[in-house]
């Protein structure tokens, strides 16, 4: 009893410290001030799959405003058939980039039209070259950024947003002005969602800056949220196949417990009942 007791009380204790370090430890780590929205996603939840719309729109956005900055280097071409597309039309898609073939006899780089198996090319050639037309930031690789980055609310720590929603807070909550008394550095703009509130990218969406191939309206936020659905397809394709995957290891967990529980009360059965066994 007098054991229990004292257990219970360390790990009392230990939760304390660990909640009260915990809350230390993150604020020091950038706790914004800000609560942003948590989106419905259609990929979430246990049997969540990708709306493929969505995807589409996303890889469009991508390619028409962010990958002039931000590069997606673990993502080939050919992984676009999980989009939906035909392999005749990722082959097409490949074919709009060029690439770098060696020199003609001229000592002039030749260029040869993209492949499928391909990688989306980087904007820039250099981490350097990309710092400078950057104001000394750089753009991150999108390959991982869909499942990276977290806002941690300071005041409600349950409202803390991850993954897809940190991305649609970023193209979202930029201010035109910087709250008062808030001093910005040169080059910097005011970001709710950003660890710092200071961000070095100028807001990269307005209303109607795409048009869509789909002719869905391509608002601010429909292009923030299709973005973002491509952005965290990228960081795991195979989120679906992994999903499935559970569901079928689940299904078996259960038929095996079931057979187990009879195969138990069988074996013992004999015993139970007092039965001489030899
Ligand atoms: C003109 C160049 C440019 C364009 C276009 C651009 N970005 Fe950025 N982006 C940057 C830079 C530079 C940073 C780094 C900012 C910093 O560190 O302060 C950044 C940072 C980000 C971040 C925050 C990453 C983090 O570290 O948490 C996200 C998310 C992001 N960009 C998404 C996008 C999306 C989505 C698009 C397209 C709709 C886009 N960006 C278009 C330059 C750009």
């Amino acid at each position: 009893m007098l054991y229990t007791i004292k257990k219970i009380g360390l790990m009392a204790v230990t939760a304390t410290v660990m909640v009260v370090g915990g809350t230390a430890v993150s604020a020091a780590a950038g706790d914004s001030a800000y609560d942003l929205k948590k989106n419905e996603w259609p990929h979430a939840g246990p049997f969540g799959t990708f709306d493929k719309a969505a995807l589409q729109r996303g890889l469009q956005v991508y390619k028409e405003v962010c990958s002039s900055c931000h590069s997606l280097k673990m993502v080939a071409f050919r992984n676009l058939t999980d989009l939906g597309y035909s392999v005749d039309e990722v082959k097409a898609f490949a074919a709009e980039y060029e690439f770098p073939a060696g020199l003609d006899d001229e000592g002039e780089v030749k260029y040869r039209k993209g492949l499928p198996q391909d990688y989306f090319p980087s904007p820039f050639g250099s981490e350097e070259e990309a710092r400078e037309s950057n104001n000394g930031a750089l753009p991150p690789d999108f390959s991982l950024l869909g499942k990276s980055r977290e806002h941690l609310s300071m005041f409600t720590p349950w409202n803390s947003i991850y993954g897809e929603d940190y991305i649609v807070g970023i193209l979202t909550t930029y201010h035109e002005e910087a709250p008062h008394g808030v001093e910005m550095a040169e080059g910097m703009y005011f970001n709710e969602a950003f660890s710092g509130n200071q961000i070095a990218m100028a807001p990269p969406l307005f209303d109607e800056l795409v048009e869509y191939a789909d002719g869905t309206e391509a608002t601010k936020e429909q292009m923030a949220k299709d973005v973002a659905t491509f952005m965290y397809w990228a960081a795991e394709p195979k989120m679906e196949e992994r999903k499935k995957m559970g569901l079928k290891v689940i299904i078996y967990m259960t038929l095996l417990t079931i057979l187990l529980y009879f195969v138990n009360k069988r074996v013992w059965k004999r015993v139970k009942k007092g039965e001489d066994l030899v």
